[in-house]
């Protein structure tokens, strides 16, 4: 099968070559009845990959912290499962699916992969492919950091970092529909795309000065570094300043400071899905391109808006 590859981490995207890779061994997978905790394959129609996963140690190194290079990058898949193994919950051959692969295998830049069904949903008829692709991973670690980890309820403020990326402007959705307040943050350019996916008010990170906000409930961190800093400060008493770029720096005074990975959930994909298919959430996708095109895609030379996903079948 055709696969992108990386084998060099000090390269980045620009190491991604497009190769020829066995295809996942489905009368194997099927005889080993349970060894391998109900795998299936899927055959990946849409693929995304996240801007800095070749920076996620689990791309190089197996569970075991074995290298496991030559890697097939891309963890957000929607497509059509084609073979299933012993355990494998819940799920038909000839469904349609979309979800999260595991960091520490191989992912879905790529004709065929290998996930525990778990980590799938179905993907109704009406959704395309590309936007199921383009809404798991947003849509889960949106919905994990604002309701699972930040306990946001209606009436209360949230601070959104990056709120015209790809996560950040699912959560000024979700935290909309929620009934929050919602303040987006970003550069100067995201403006208006944050304000359209439901942030109240902007924060320009190069030009405003953040402190100006007063007191928020929650801060929903994708930068970190100093912005995420400076905001534990302007987190209230008994509120949460919930990050996803690795163990928090700092914690509110009177606060916490949860750092999370997102695990794939199929009730959540589920209810994302739902939104999708009657107009609340929209997916950020800026440009979709095939897989024998993907290399060029993910090494842009200009700047990019939205999140890029690679159609791997027509
Ligand atoms: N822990 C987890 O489970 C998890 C899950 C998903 C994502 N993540 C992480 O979350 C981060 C965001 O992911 P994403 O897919 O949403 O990325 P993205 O689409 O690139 O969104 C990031 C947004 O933040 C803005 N931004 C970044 N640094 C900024 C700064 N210093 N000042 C102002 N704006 C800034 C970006 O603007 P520009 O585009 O103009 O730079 C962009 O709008 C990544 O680090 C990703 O690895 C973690």
């Amino acid at each position: 099968m055709k696969a992108i590859v990386v084998t060099d981490r000090a390269a980045g995207t620009a190491g991604m070559t497009l190769v020829e890779r066995p295809e996942p061994d489905a009368a194997r997978l099927a005889s080993l009845e349970g060894a391998n905790y109900g795998d299936v394959v899927v055959e990946v129609h849409g693929s995304g990959f996240t801007g800095n996963e070749l920076e996620w140690p689990s791309t190089w190194i197996d569970r075991l912290g074995r290298d496991r290079t030559p890697s097939i990058p891309g963890h957000e898949v929607a497509g059509v499962v084609t073979a299933l193994s012993y355990g494998a919950t819940g799920l038909s051959v000839g469904q349609r699916v979309f979800g999260l692969t595991d960091w520490t295998r191989d992912g879905t830049l790529a004709e065929y992969v290998v996930v525990e069904a778990r980590n799938l949903a179905p993907l109704p008829g009406d959704v395309d492919f590309t936007v199921g692709a383009g809404v798991a991973m947003a849509g889960l670690t949106a919905w994990q950091g604002l309701f699972d980890h930040g306990h946001l309820l209606a009436g209360q403020s949230v601070l959104v970092h990056g709120a015209a990326g790809a996560v950040g402007s699912m959560a000024a959705q979700l935290a909309r529909q929620a009934g929050a307040y919602v303040i987006g943050t970003g550069r100067a350019s995201g403006r208006q795309t944050a304000v359209d996916f439901g942030a109240h008010e902007f924060v320009d990170l190069d030009n405003d000065t953040l402190e100006d906000v007063g007191g928020v409930d929650l801060v929903f961190d994708v930068i970190g570094g100093d912005i995420q800093k400076r905001s534990a400060g302007l987190v209230r008493a008994g509120g949460t300043l919930v990050t996803v770029t690795g163990p928090p720096e700092v914690r509110p005074a009177d606060g916490l400071a949860i750092d999370f990975v997102v695990v794939s959930d199929r009730a959540q994909l589920g209810e994302i899905v739902r939104r999708v298919r009657d107009g609340r959430v929209r997916t950020n996708i800026g440009n979709v391109a095939a897989l024998d095109d993907a290399v060029a895609a993910l090494n842009p030379t200009e700047r990019t808006k939205g999140k890029t996903i690679i159609r791997v079948r027509p």
